[in-house]
């Protein structure tokens, strides 16, 4: 009997738990919308909005220098955001805003998405625009009075955007063959376009 009721029970709780979770039920405009501001490396999803050096440094010194370090050194096993310019080459790649990044816009979408770690999406637009700002002026490349905004992000030049391959290298035209391989290349005979077999 009582076999019986945990059955039912356990049941009913299956059933019923999809329901709870709202499985089947289409997102809603402001769902959707929460989730649908990413930023993309030429700035298209930039928010309105905008933030100076000196306030991302207020904001910085609260927020991000614990584990950063006070100019974005790095504190004890956290990452630095400065420095590693001239390491990408060698065996101990260092890889920072300043050495690694390609764009700055990309650099604002992580900041507002990821930071302060375990704390994403609690920045406002203008606070994320300023931690932005500081961290470019912090690498030395942007100057002290630089505003970040929709604008202004695009056209910063990264120091490593060269430093990245624009299309995937060409891949080989023919797989590599894995066992009983031909020791002399093999020779066309006829082609399947010609007999009007490919579409
Ligand atoms: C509790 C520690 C902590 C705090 C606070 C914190 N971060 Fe981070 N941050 C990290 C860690 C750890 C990573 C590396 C995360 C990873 O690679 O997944 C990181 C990565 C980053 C990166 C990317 C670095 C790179 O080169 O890939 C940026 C930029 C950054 N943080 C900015 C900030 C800003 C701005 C703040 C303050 C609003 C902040 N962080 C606060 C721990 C922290």
């Amino acid at each position: 009997m009582w076999k019986w009721i945990e059955t039912a029970a356990l049941a009913a709780v299956l059933f019923a738990t999809p329901a709870l979770a709202g499985i089947g039920t289409p997102a809603t405009e402001a769902e959707i919308a929460a989730l649908d501001r990413d930023v993309r490396a030429d700035g298209a999803g930039l928010p309105p909005g905008k933030g100076a050096v000196e306030q991302g440094a207020a904001i910085y010194a609260e927020k991000c220098a614990a584990c950063h370090g006070e100019f974005g050194e790095g504190a004890g096993r956290m990452p630095a955001l400065i420095g590693g310019e001239d390491s990408l080459r060698g065996d101990r790649p260092r890889r920072t805003v300043g050495s690694f990044w390609p764009y700055a816009p990309t650099l604002f979408d992580y900041i507002r998405r990821a930071m302060p770690l375990g704390h994403g999406n609690t920045l406002s637009d203008d606070e994320t625009y300023a931690l932005t700002a500081h961290i470019l002026e912090l690498n030395g490349i942007v100057t002290g009075d630089f505003i970040a905004d929709m604008h202004t992000l695009p056209r910063v030049r990264m120091p490593n955007q060269a430093g990245f391959r624009r299309r995937p290298p060409p891949r080989r035209a023919v797989p590599r063959c894995m066992r009983q391989c031909r020791k002399t290349p093999a020779r066309i005979i006829r082609r399947a376009t010609r007999r009007g077999d490919e579409p």
